[in-house]
């Protein structure tokens, strides 16, 4: 299937960014958020990441003006569903309210329409709990900048039928990004509980003050990160060993936390307001001026990385 119009409902951290892919990709978008500063700053915001991806050559041949008059700015909800080949909603992260948007959908949109959240957490069986064509519904959980990051984990809910799941990894594709099917609903999905799996970890250790956040940071950034940015961790543990691996985790696995509590230091932290950027403090402190040149750079970063990966992962995977 060919997708020629898409919406996006819900234009934050995230809504802005996916709605700038599909119009990359040719798609016209029609957007809308129940802010007015998010639908206004709309065009500005797509535009500036637009110009750091064109200085690090990653939009050679793609006319910016051209992306921005495909994206529709719509002053209503219903006005953004008309027509809609492909909903991505990426609204608040309230099981209720995406249920609810999702019927209002179901009363707007063709019977071919494609519903995707992108939710965090709630699987799409509960999302799509009440709906009259759950078979169309599907989770395409994007990372955040999601114009940056390639990977999307697609996760179908118990009712959602192949024919929806095949056809959005197959548009995912086409729109240049890295779709991972999830092949069972779990909380978290897989990444994010992975996220979760190491944090526990790593507050732990710096709870302990067996290393510091600046000393954790360079740890993993020069060695985990760059094994597991060349090849993965699964073929890390093939070059390794597995008989090894297997040892090592007996010895370590019983020594590591294994509680469901909030790590103290974090508790702490939040309990201060100390919330990271944007309170300026987090693990490490941000002058004004500084937050803006680390996001930059982080950005860019991301960008070189992320190019790293497309090269090398063309058509890699099981998906
Ligand atoms: N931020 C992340 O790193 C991240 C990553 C992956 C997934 N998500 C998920 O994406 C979704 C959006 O997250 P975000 O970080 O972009 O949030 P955000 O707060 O930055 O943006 C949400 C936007 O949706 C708008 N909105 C809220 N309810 C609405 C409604 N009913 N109709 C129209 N607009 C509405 C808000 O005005 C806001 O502009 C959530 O489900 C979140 O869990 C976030």
């Amino acid at each position: 299937m060919i997708f020629q119009t898409a919406s996006v409902i819900g234009l934050g951290t995230m809504g802005h960014g996916i709605a700038q892919m599909l119009a990359i990709a040719g798609m016209r978008v029609s957007a809308f958020d129940n802010n007015t500063d998010a639908r206004e700053s709309l065009h500005n915001r797509i535009r500036s990441n637009m110009l750091v991806m064109q200085s690090l050559g990653l939009l050679d041949g793609i006319d910016l003006d051209d992306v921005l008059s495909r994206v529709i700015i719509c002053e209503t909800e219903a006005e953004a569903l008309a027509d809609s080949q492909f909903v991505t909603e990426a609204i608040a992260e309230d099981l209720l309210v995406k249920q609810e948007f999702f019927a209002r959908c179901e009363d707007i949109v063709s019977k071919e329409t494609i519903l995707a959240s992108n939710t965090s957490s709630f699987p799409m069986t509960s999302i799509a709990a009440d709906l009259n064509r759950p078979e169309r519904a599907i989770n395409t959980h994007w990372f955040n900048p999601p114009h940056v990051i390639p990977v999307v984990e697609i996760i179908p809910g118990e009712r959602t039928s192949c024919e929806t799941t095949e056809t959005v990894l197959d548009l995912f594709k086409s729109i240049g990004k890295h779709p991972v099917h999830i092949r069972k609903e779990r909380p978290g999905f897989v990444l994010n509980r992975l996220q979760v799996a190491l944090f526990r970890e790593m507050l732990d250790l710096i709870e302990q003050g067996v290393i510091s956040a600046a000393d954790l940071d360079t740890a993993i950034m020069g060695s985990l990160a760059i094994r597991w940015a060349a090849t993965g961790p699964m073929k890390v543990g093939d070059f390794g060993g597995w008989d090894v691996l297997a040892k090592i985790y007996e010895v370590l696995a019983p020594q590591m936390r294994s509680n469901h509590e909030v790590p103290e230091v974090l508790r702490a932290m939040v309990g201060r307001g100390d919330y990271g950027l944007k309170t300026g403090k987090g693990f490490f402190d941000f002058t004004d001026q500084e937050i803006n040149e680390i996001t930059a750079e982080k950005d860019r970063r991301f960008m070189i990385w992320s190019k790293l990966f497309q090269e090398s992962n063309q058509g890699n995977s099981d998906t």
